[in-house]
Parts: structure tokens; sequence; C-alpha cells
């Protein structure tokens, strides 16, 4: 095992050893499962949860560093927090505290603590150690994975998530994630399965698989097979309690022919693709690195459609990119008209220091990137739109997964993940209910459960 590289500065005196503490995720979904895991340790080492950043003794920023606005965000938290409470410990975490620990360490004298993605296992270590000597830094990658040292699972949401796979190696030229989160790294297969099971059995009904690639995922089963992705999800289709499974983020190079069969086989799989393209333009793809081109990302979304007719499907575009012209930005359009997405998140490229698009000419004027965003958001949000208007009067199941704002109100998802209100006295929070979508707003549908509706 590779020993942790802590550098302490004894050049401040410690703050109070912290007894309670506060995960703040930022970014992507990954980053809320990495969150939940850090509170997993704390708890076995008996520290205490505490309900808001404000009340808690340790505050840990769990970061994200893929866009700069993302990253910025860090920095504002990290004043707030120094000014509202001096003694209290702040850590960073996440892929900031990856990309940019030493300089947070020297920028921030605030910051006690910075623990990289591969390395929050050691985060109680760290937390005594900065008590002890004033500061924490570590941002290994160690050979041995995190997930080997995190305890079992025994606190979950009915809807849980579970990282199968992190990494990337594709190397999109925009993207810091290939330096953040290191190399695609697969969780072996029965310590997946063990962890779906632990899920289960602590009330979860619906887990979703996150990986930055996650379809890239490969692993060998009990019977010393190997598998692939559509084998795991297989595989935990086969696990009794489990009654719903996602996944993202999926890359359009690693669809396999299993996978698109799995839709159309296994009923667990929801009816949701987050199939990121980027952009529309043969000449951007390429720019991007992104190893398929526009005609490929359609033929998929073709196949998905012919095995799960219904499938909602979901994207991620950059609109923006150095040297994108306004014919190929176009296309951009265009196939998003193609497609004719459910859901979808854009947004403005954003250099980032050590990527090679950093590094390419052509930089796009920032009016420019507004009015393009708002035209491609424009055009999403009205296909989003349509998409859950034409899901009225539908009869469909929601699991209902939090309390509403309004008294007798809770919150659920459709199987093609849009969230909707239930009014019912006689339902609760992990029920999966029958009901029919009877109005749509602009993010929400509202709901009836059938036996009320048909009173
Ligand atoms: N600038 C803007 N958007 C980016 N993304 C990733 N890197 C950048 C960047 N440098 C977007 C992509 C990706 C999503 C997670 O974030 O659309 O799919
Ligand atoms: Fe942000 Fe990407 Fe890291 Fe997730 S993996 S936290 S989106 S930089």
């Amino acid at each position: 095992m590779a020993s942790p590289s802590t550098a302490n500065k004894r050049d401040r005196p410690a703050k109070p050893a912290p007894q309670s503490y506060f995960v703040k995720s930022f970014g992507c979904q990954m980053n809320v499962y990495d969150g939940e895991r850090m509170g997993e340790l704390l708890d076995a080492d008996g520290m205490t949860a505490a309900d808001s950043a404000d009340a808690a003794d340790l505050v840990i920023l769990n970061t994200c560093h893929i866009r700069e606005k993302a990253a910025e965000k860090v920095y504002s938290e990290i004043g707030r927090l120094k000014r509202d409470g001096p003694q209290r410990t702040i850590a960073v975490a996440g892929c900031v505290a990856q990309a940019e620990g030493a300089e947070i360490m020297a920028r921030a004298a605030a910051v006690d603590i910075v623990v990289g993605p591969q390395a929050y296992h050691r985060l109680p270590a760290l937390v005594a150690e900065a008590a002890r000597s004033g500061r924490a830094l570590d941002t290994d990658m160690p050979a041995q994975s995190k997930f080997d040292m995190l305890p079992r699972r025994r606190r979950t949401n009915a809807s849980a998530f579970l990282t199968i796979q992190e990494g990337c190696d594709k190397f999109c030229t925009y993207c810091v994630v290939p330096y953040t989160r290191g190399a695609e790294v697969s969780r072996p297969w029965s310590q997946v399965v063990d962890e779906a099971r632990a899920l289960i059995d602590a009330g979860a009904v619906e887990i979703t698989l996150l990986g930055q690639n996650v379809n890239a995922w490969t692993g060998t089963d009990e019977k010393g097979r190997e598998q692939g992705f559509d084998g795991l999800l297989r595989a935990l289709d086969r696990l009794p309690g489990l009654r719903r499974i996602r996944y993202t983020t999926s890359h359009p190079m690693d669809v396999t022919d299993g996978l698109i069969a799995a839709h159309g086989e296994i009923a667990a799989l929801m009816p949701y693709l987050h199939l990121p393209v980027q952009s529309g333009s043969d000449q951007v793809l390429k720019a991007m690195n992104r190893s398929h081109d526009r005609a490929l990302y359609l033929r998929l979304i073709e196949r998905f459609r012919a095995v799960r007719p219904d499938i909602a499907i979901s994207g991620d575009f950059i609109v923006g990119f150095p040297g994108e012209t306004e014919a190929e930005f176009a296309e951009t359009l265009s196939i998003v008209d193609a497609v004719n997405y459910a859901q979808a998140f854009s947004f403005k490229y954003s250099p980032r220091p050590g990527t090679p698009a950093a590094t390419l000419d052509g930089e796009v004027a920032p009016e420019m990137m507004d009015d393009r965003l708002q035209r491609l958001q424009a055009l999403l949000g009205a296909q989003q739109a349509a998409f859950n208007q034409a899901s009225v009067g539908r009869r469909t199941e929601v699991l209902l997964e939090r309390r509403g704002r309004k008294p007798g109100q809770l919150l659920g998802k459709t199987p093609w993940l849009q969230s909707a209100i239930v009014e019912a006295p006689d339902v609760a929070i992990g029920d999966i209910v029958t009901v029919d979508l009877l109005a749509a707003g602009p993010l929400s549908l509202v709901a009836a459960p059938v036996r009320r509706a048909a009173a």
C-alpha cells in the first residue's frame, strides 16, 4: 500500500479537534456519492453529522473542477466559512483538491485539510493529523483502491448512488477529468454486487450506477467469466428487492450491442439514457477528440429507440469550443432537432488549465457564446416541455423520494426521470406508486395515485 503523502505545516496553531461535520458537495453525482462515503467514514470515527455548515466543527467542501465557475466557487465558500467561524476546520476535497491541492494551501490560509478523490478513505487520519499539527494534505492516487477501505453501507435513501467505475481514458481535449480522477478503473464485480446488496438491505429500491464512463465498466464474474457493463446490469437485475436501475454517464464509443439489448430486456432498467454528444458538428467533434461523429451518435439513438421506443434521451452540450463557427453551431441545433431530447445540460466552453484545448486559437467571443447558449437552451427547454406535456394522461409508476414543499406533498420520479408531485395521505417515501400524470409544469408533473383518481 502506498503511504499517505501528508504534508504538514506547523506554521500556525491547530484548531480544536472537530466533533461534528458537514459535507457540501458540488458538481456531479459522483461527488454526491463520495460525500456520502466521507460521512460514513467520519460517523465510524465517532463524529456526528451536523444539519448545516454553520452548525458543524468540520466543513468539507467537496469540489468540482469541470468548469472555471465551478472551481472558483471553492474560494468564495472558504472565505465565507472563515468569516463566520474562524475556529472551524475546513477541508477541501474533490477534483479542485486534486488539481490545485498545494495552491489551495498556499492561497487559502484558512484551509486545514486538502484531500483528493482517490484518498478520502484517509479522511479520519487527516482530521486527526490537522488537529495535531495544523494542516494535512493528501492527493495521492494509491494503488490500492479507497473502495477496499470504506465501511459497509448501512444508510441510504430509497434511491441510491453506487460508483462502479472512475476515471477516464478518452482525453476529450476540453476535459480535466482524466487528470483529476485519473485513469479508467472499474470496481470488481463482487464489490459492486455486495454494495448493491447492502444498499437494498438498508432500504434502497433504486440504484443509479455511476462512473465518468460508466458503460466502459469491465470485470470478471464469480464464475471467472469476463463481463461487460450489460452483464453487470443483468446481475443487479437478479437481486431481490431492487426495483429500478439507472446509470450515468455513458460514452457513445462504449455503447455495446449488449447494452442496447439490455434496454429491451431488463424491466428494472429505466427507460432513460444520458448520452452526451457535446456538438453536432463533425469538425468540432474531431477537435474535441470525441472519437465518434454525428452519424454514429444518431445511429446509436435510433438503435436504443428500436428496442425501447419510449426511452427518454438526455445529453450534454458545449457551445463556443475554440474555432466553433456559426455553421458548426447550427449543426448542434440540428442534431438536437434530430434527437429530440427529454432533458439536457448545456454549457459554455471553459478553458481548463492543462487540457489540450486550452492552448487552441479561435476563442469564441463571450457575447457569441452567450447567444449560442441561449439559442440552444431555448430549443432544449422547448423539447423538455413538450416531452413533459406528452406524458400527461399516462398511467405510470413514481418512486417517492422526499417530502414536497407543501404539507401532504411527496416528490418522486417517473421512469423517465421526470419529477412528479404526488398528493395522497396514504403513501410514503420509498413507495413506488401507480399514478396518473395529470398536468405538466415547466419542471415537474402533477400525479395522482390511481386508487384515488378512480374513487
Ligand atoms: N467547458 C465546458 N463544459 C465542459 N464539460 C466538460 N468539460 C468542460 C469544459 N472545459 C461539460 C461536458 C461534460 C459535462 C460533465 O461537462 O458537457 O459532458
Ligand atoms: Fe466535477 Fe467532473 Fe470531478 Fe465530477 S468528475 S466533480 S463533474 S470535475
